[in-house]
């Protein structure tokens, strides 16, 4: 089927189903064009609650669809591609946390939300790459334990005075990003502001004119003064500001910044989404009050 068609079917069956799609930045671009609300993981966990629709077909990865079903129990959550996991949310596992948990039992646990339902319900709070710094502030405790990210976990310990205890776990897209891929495109490019995400090592964030989650960066190239970027992150934010922003330049920090599983979902699966109701993100109830009480306490935290 035609790009064309495909759209039109998946407006009809939008409409059909009262559905709406979210998209998470990384996603294709045809994917992003005709999604409702493409987003960062904090504006699409907020999404999913502010929106009255039946369905959400969420073109993203598992533990994203998991978010929104999670905060969101009466609503369908489809995944229009149940295979896309995060390589870092599969990186951290209940047991090995309920050890770190009990070495340390003063510390609350601080979940970066790319983990499973099951490691938010283990957790006293979630965060994002937006909210990071302030959800871990906000805590009344001198240590946290942080997980999985430990680039993220390291970015924040230098943000704070709270002692970070870290998880090993790292963003395989991310963490390939390094210091010489920005030299090589600084030198390349000399005017041009580096601006990176969190889930960057911190020898790359040291180079950093600025650090945000991917929506962050789309507010930074919107307010700052450069009229040239090199973006440190997945090169799939570029679409998302290249519409935001358009009349300014964007060069992907390395050719090999892409998440395949961001890239799994394509508008042909999520037209067989709609039509079939699949597939369902399923998440059980014990697990799902707990994990929401992780969920609710960060989006209770003001940034
Ligand atoms: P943000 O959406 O918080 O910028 O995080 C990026 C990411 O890696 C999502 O998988
Ligand atoms: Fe996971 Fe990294 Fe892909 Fe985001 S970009 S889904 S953190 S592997």
């Amino acid at each position: 089927m035609q790009q064309a068609d495909l759209t039109k079917r998946i407006n009809e069956l939008k409409l059909k189903r009262n559905a709406v799609i979210l998209s998470h930045y990384y996603s294709r671009p045809e994917v992003q064009d005709i999604a409702d609300f493409v987003g960062d993981s904090l504006a699409l966990s907020q999404e999913a609650v502010r929106q009255d629709a039946d369905v959400i077909v969420f073109c993203g990865v598992h533990f994203m669809g998991e978010s929104a079903a999670i905060l969101s129990p009466n609503k369908t959550v489809l995944l229009p591609e149940i295979d896309a996991t995060c390589p870092m949310a599969d990186m951290v596992n209940v047991e090995g946390l309920k050890i770190l948990k009990e070495k340390h039992p003063e510390a609350p646990v601080v979940s970066y939300v790319n983990s499973s339902a099951a490691i938010k319900a283990e957790s006293y709070i979630c965060c994002t790459s937006a909210n990071a710094v302030e959800v871990v502030n906000s805590l009344d405790a001198d240590e946290v334990i942080f997980v999985p990210d430990k680039n993220l976990a390291a970015y924040v310990a230098s943000r704070t005075d709270k002692k970070i205890i870290p998880w090993e776990g790292h963003c395989p897209t991310h963490h390939q990003i390094l210091r010489e891929d920005v030299l090589k495109m600084k030198e390349k490019h000399p005017r041009a502001e580096f601006i990176a995400h969190p889930e960057c090592r911190p020898d790359v964030l040291e180079l950093a004119d600025h650090v945000a989650s991917t929506r962050g960066m789309i507010v930074h190239a919107e307010r700052s003064p450069a009229k040239e970027f090199i973006i440190g992150t997945e090169c799939g934010l570029i679409h998302g500001l290249l519409k935001a922003v358009p009349e300014k330049t964007y060069y992907c920090v390395s050719e090999f910044a892409c998440c395949p599983s961001m890239k799994m979902v394509n508008l042909e699966k999520v037209l067989t989404s709609l039509e079939k109701m699949q597939q369902r993100v399923i998440v059980p109830e014990d697990v799902r009050a707990r994990a929401k009480e992780a969920l609710d306490r960060m989006l209770a935290v003001k940034i």
